[in-house]
């Protein structure tokens, strides 16, 4: 039998608020064709001839790698090396007011949703190059995905994507494949062996037994609803240090989401506590 190349509406909405619930994604009704196109892939793959042989499955309760797989598929995971470079700037500025205050201990940082790793290597890079080399600081990335955490951990990207790598990081922190490698690029292990990657839902975050001296938590809230925005706001800052900082995308405004944050550039707020 044939799959239909459209979902129905009452299987788009299934489909909706299981991954609502599970994640706190909101796809509205403009993403029915996008859902509908990834869904199919999976299907096909699967054998199955059905969106509603499919959905079952998905809704079963024992069904969690299916679950995950969905998950993964139905996130959007765009990113690329220093986006949005005024916040690598930002973050050179407050390393160095952090090398010349009294009480600088370890610098961390957390990439919130770091998708496939981009943004939590060019924190990484900022910080090895400002504290010239692999000690007092540490990076962690975090993501729903656990698909673009394996590509995160293997820290192998296709040679285009270090376009936006500038010359001297590039140079110092990343490494050129060469014959059966020719086309990628690896981050250099004594980098990458200060980053690391786990899953984690930002609607429930654990597990972190310290907390963060600045926050990267970019391009994500936009596929929250605000009261959801404003839950996800709340969980990170549990782990930002007083005094600390968090960045959100330039598109994304949390102004007045938390008296405590206090925007000192646009997308940039400083926690006063
Ligand atoms: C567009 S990417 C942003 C990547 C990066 N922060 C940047 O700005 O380039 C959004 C990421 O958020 C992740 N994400 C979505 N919902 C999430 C949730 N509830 N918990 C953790 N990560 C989530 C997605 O899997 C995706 O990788």
């Amino acid at each position: 039998m044939q799959l239909t190349s459209t979902i129905s509406e009452q299987n788009f909405r299934k489909v909706r608020d299981w991954l609502y619930q599970r994640s706190g994604i909101f796809l509205n009704d403009t993403k029915r064709s996008l859902v509908c196109g990834r869904l199919q892939k999976r299907i096909k793959d699967l054998e199955l001839t059905s969106f509603e042989d499919y959905i079952a499955l998905l809704l079963h309760p024992k069904a969690q790698d299916e679950q995950q797989v969905a998950v993964n598929i139905l996130t959007t995971n765009e990113t690329y090396f220093f986006r949005e470079d005024k916040h690598f700037s930002f973050l050179e500025q407050l390393i160095q007011q952090n090398r010349s205050s009294a009480q600088s201990g370890l610098f961390s940082v957390w990439s919130a949703a770091s998708s496939t790793g981009q943004e939590a290597y060019s924190i990484a890079m900022t910080l090895a190059a400002q504290y010239s080399g692999y000690q007092n600081w540490t990076v962690v990335g975090t993501d729903i995905n656990t698909s673009v955490i394996n590509t995160a951990k293997n820290a192998i990207y296709p040679i285009e994507a270090c376009r936006k790598i500038p010359q001297q990081l590039l140079k110092n922190y990343c490494q050129r494949g060469k014959g059966k490698d020719e086309g990628w690029f690896k981050i250099r292990p004594e980098l990458s062996q200060r980053v690391s990657f786990e899953q984690l839902n930002l609607m429930n975050p654990t597990g972190f037994k310290y907390k963060f001296d600045v926050i990267f938590l970019r391009n994500v809230l936009i596929y929250f609803e605000l009261p959801d925005k404003q839950k996800v706001v709340n969980n990170v800052l549990q782990y930002l240090k007083p005094g600390g900082h968090l960045l959100v995308g330039h598109s994304e405004s949390i102004h007045g989401y938390d008296a405590r944050l206090q925007q000192i550039k646009p997308s940039c707020y400083r926690f006063n506590l």
